[in-house]
């Protein structure tokens, strides 16, 4: 079978195949993370990142269960198994931020409001609109991620740098997801799905800018300019989800653009992202993609 049939016809099995690869790659970008290093950062930022990386170890930290049982009903298994992995990944990036926290002598918080709105929201609704949540968080999460891949501290730059990898290939999985979910949907209907996820990426952009604004400001990132670059991340995702004619998101191929370059982004993408590396390219060729994430789980 030719790669083009197969990923027509399994459109999925090449998103199970990504995930699956990506766990040698996670060992190796884990391993680089200065864990022993002492942080430079005065106890005020310390603070503020610390209460922002709070939400996002809750937000990450769910099973997925609600997400899989729905998904299941599809019927396809390679779906069933790259979104498990998916899940995986999100309570990997999880297990980071709690032991970022411990470095830092904070513990978890045992619940806050904005996951437990997440959570019952998209215990109320269907697959696509839960995907298109998580396609609206990811998305507006990408550049609190690459705000704190400028922080001075080397703890929080390997974290971030470590999840960014991972974050921008979720959006195109979800991406993907919608793009096969809308695709019997008439082109007026996809629009009223995209107006619809326009308003929430709208509120959950001005939530993030307002709730994780100290944390944003240590990395250099106003809430203002956060919550622009994240919409702008929204937007190109959006028209490659919503809208008809869009190229099929593939793994490392996709409408989505890397968050501003930290400093060495493009080598360390070579270097550590197969896909890109295979492709000799940055993360913002073809497709559509972006987020950082507000505090969502994968419940
Ligand atoms: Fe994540
Ligand atoms: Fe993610």
């Amino acid at each position: 079978m030719t790669q083009q049939k197969r990923t027509r016809e399994r459109p999925f099995a090449e998103w199970a195949e990504y995930f699956e690869g990506n766990l040698a790659r996670h060992e190796r970008l884990d391993r680089t993370i200065q864990w022993g290093s002492i942080s430079p950062l005065p106890a005020s930022h310390i603070a503020a990142i610390a209460r922002s990386l709070q939400r996002f170890e809750l937000g990450e930290s769910g099973e997925g269960r609600g997400l899989r049982s729905k998904a299941a009903r599809l019927g396809d298994p390679y779906h069933d198994t790259a979104l498990a992995l998916f899940v995986a990944e999100e309570q990997k990036h999880s297990a980071l931020f709690g032991r970022a926290l411990r470095r830092f002598g904070v513990g978890p918080l045992e619940a806050h409001w904005s996951d437990a709105v997440f959570v019952q929201l998209r215990r109320l609704i269907g697959l696509r609109t839960e995907v298109t949540l998580f396609l609206v968080a990811e998305t507006v999460a990408l550049e609190y991620f690459a705000a704190l891949e400028r922080s001075a501290d080397p703890v929080q730059r390997g974290v971030a740098r470590r999840v960014l990898t991972d974050e921008v290939e979720h959006i195109r999985f979800q991406v993907a997801q919608l793009q096969l979910g809308f695709a019997g949907t008439p082109a007026g209907l996809r629009m009223l799905a995209a107006a619809a996820a326009w308003v929430v990426a709208v509120g959950a952009a001005t939530v993030v800018a307002i709730d994780h604004g100290p944390a944003l400001r240590v990395g250099g990132v106003t809430p203002l300019a956060f919550w622009g670059r994240g919409l702008r991340h929204f937007r190109r995702a959006a028209a490659e989800a919503f809208g008809s004619g869009a190229r099929r998101a593939r793994p490392g191929s996709g409408a989505l653009a890397h968050p501003e370059p930290a400093r060495d982004r493009t080598t360390t993408e070579a270097a550590t992202h197969p896909r890109s590396a295979e492709a000799g390219s940055r993360h913002e060729p073809e497709g559509p993609a972006a987020h950082p994430e507000p505090a969502r789980r994968a419940a």
